[in-house]
């Protein structure tokens, strides 16, 4: 729009015949601030940079890539600064790229934004932040590695900043409790840091933030419960630290929270009954924690939004919920790695969107009474191995992965097995068991064959125990029927 105004004013003179006059076309401008902008590109483009010779009218008619520029009072004045290889015709970062102090001279700054640019070690300046407290609201600094230091505590002087985003770069320390100060704060990404030391229990007190994201940093101590404060959140992301102490029961306070990821940490003290206040929540991503506990007696089925259910490996015990059915919205559910035990509920397979459930590696019994057309549905994205009790009924024609057939003595305690390499398939062997009863052998299940070394291996799982069973196979013998037998104790 700014050009097209500009380019008007030019052609009307030239169309009239009368001869433009270069001065008036030039933007009005204060010198300092113009100056401080070049300065402030030889920084970080290098001192051959010629501000004056290349961009004369730098908020006119010879913009620079990454900046603009708006009117004040008769005069333009930079507000957004964006640096980094964003478009074709940006200004390029040299390798000793630096920051400079000219950035605290912009009186109407909204938006300073550092994006790959510096890979040589410098810190985030910790003065003079307050020159730009009437006016930041975006400061981001994203990708460069050259950041290094701590995050300045006068940053918490910035009150008007709406979104302060430093992802994936060098920085270390502990955070500031200053931070709590940015009452409007929508953003606050520290992402992919080596941030240290506990969470502020300040950051608490910002009412408006939308996003939290401290996610793959070495953060420790516990959540402080202050958070429960944070009532506006629609996404908290903690993953990838070493946060650890009970989960406060005032997270439930977060009714409009839809991400809630506290993935590889080390939380402990069971699930808090409060969680099932956050009603919003579409996934809750709390996998690889010490958690413990049961999931019995929570209220699954308020969690009506719930899309995607991460609490694989978390040293949880007790029966498998049967209200886990009736979280309607569900499509992706890993419980893997726990110790859960009881019947695996039917019902699952009426949600409508499920496509993914996990459970490989508890202590499920039973027998599993899905329907072949929801395990052609799931395919391999259903998953029970290693559920030693759990086996799939006599008939099936679909079975499961590492699932054992329901012995109709439900034991194997005493009978015999035996493996059996397949005619010209050398992948699959067959587990026969022996029926001292009637005397026979009969097709137990048919596993994949681990060969080495001229062996064939088969591995069973028997009341968690993978018992090896060893083929002792020739390689000449490869295509012969070979029977071996074991015997599996208890
Ligand atoms: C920049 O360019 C202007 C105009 O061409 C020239 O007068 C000035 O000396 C140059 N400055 C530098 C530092 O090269
Ligand atoms: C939660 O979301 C609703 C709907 O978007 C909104 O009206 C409400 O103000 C939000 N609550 C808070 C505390 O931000
Ligand atoms: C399980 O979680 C613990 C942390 O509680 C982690 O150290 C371990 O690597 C995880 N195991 C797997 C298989 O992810
Ligand atoms: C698995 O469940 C069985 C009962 O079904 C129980 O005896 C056993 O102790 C459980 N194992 C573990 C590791 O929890």
């Amino acid at each position: 729009m700014r050009k097209f105004i500009i380019f008007c004013y030019l052609l009307l003179p030239l169309l009239s015949g009368v001869s433009a006059q270069t001065d008036t076309s030039v933007s009005p401008m204060l010198a300092t601030e113009r100056e401080a902008l070049y300065s402030l590109i030889q920084a970080f483009a290098g001192n051959s940079f010629n501000g004056s010779e290349l961009y004369p009218d730098p908020c006119g008619w010879t913009p620079i890539q990454g900046f603009s520029c708006d009117l004040f009072d008769g005069l333009w004045y930079v507000t957004v600064v964006s640096i980094g290889p964003i478009h074709e015709n940006s200004l390029e970062c040299t390798p000793d790229a630096r920051l400079s102090q000219y950035i605290f001279e912009f009186k109407h700054l909204k938006s300073l934004s550092f994006f790959n640019c510096f890979h040589h070690p410098i810190t985030i300046p910790s003065q003079n932040w307050e020159k730009l407290a009437g006016s930041i609201e975006t400061l981001e600094f994203r990708l460069n590695p050259g950041i290094t230091g701590e995050i300045p505590s006068s940053l918490g002087s910035l009150t008007k900043l709406m979104s302060l985003v430093l992802i994936e770069n060098s920085l270390t320390g502990e955070l500031p409790s200053s931070l709590g100060n940015l009452g409007g704060l929508k953003q606050l990404v520290l992402a992919e840091n080596r941030f240290s030391g506990q969470i502020p229990a300040s950051l608490g007190g910002l009412r408006e933030l939308l996003i939290l994201d401290f996610s793959r940093n070495s953060l420790s101590g516990p959540l402080p419960s202050t958070f429960g404060g944070l009532v506006s959140l629609l996404k908290l992301d903690l993953s990838s630290n070493l946060l650890d102490g009970k989960l406060p029961m005032e997270l439930g306070q977060m009714r409009n929270l839809t991400l809630l990821d506290l993935r590889n940490n080390r939380f402990s003290g069971g699930l808090p009954p409060s969680l099932q206040g956050m009603v919003s929540l579409e996934e809750m991503l709390l996998g690889n924690n010490p958690i413990g506990g049961n999931l019995v007696g929570y209220g699954w089925g308020q969690l009506k939004n719930l899309i995607i259910l991460d609490l694989s490996n978390m040293s949880l015990t007790g029966k498998f919920p049967e209200s886990m059915a009736q979280m309607k919205r569900l499509r992706f559910m890993t419980l893997e790695n726990n110790q859960l035990s009881g019947n695996l509920s039917p019902k699952l397979a009426a949600l409508p969107f499920l496509n993914a459930l996990y459970l490989n590696s508890n202590n499920l019994t039973g027998e599993l009474e899905f329907s072949e057309d929801f395990y052609s549905k799931m395919g391999r994205r259903f998953s029970v191995w290693n559920n030693p009790n759990l086996c799939f009924p006599v008939g099936s024609s679909h079975v499961p992965f590492g699932v054992k057939q329901c012995d109709e003595k439900n034991s194997l305690s005493s009978t015999v097995l035996k493996v059996e390499v397949g005619r010209g398939n050398s992948n699959q062997g067959t587990i026969m068991a022996f029926d001292k009863v009637s005397e026979q052998y009969y097709e137990l299940q048919k596993r994949p064959l681990f060969w080495g070394k001229g062996m064939g291996f088969v591995f069973l799982s028997r009341l968690e125990i993978w018992v090896l069973i060893c083929v002792l196979v020739g390689e000449e013998k490869l295509h012969r029927t070979v029977l071996v037998v074991a015997v599996i104790e208890h």
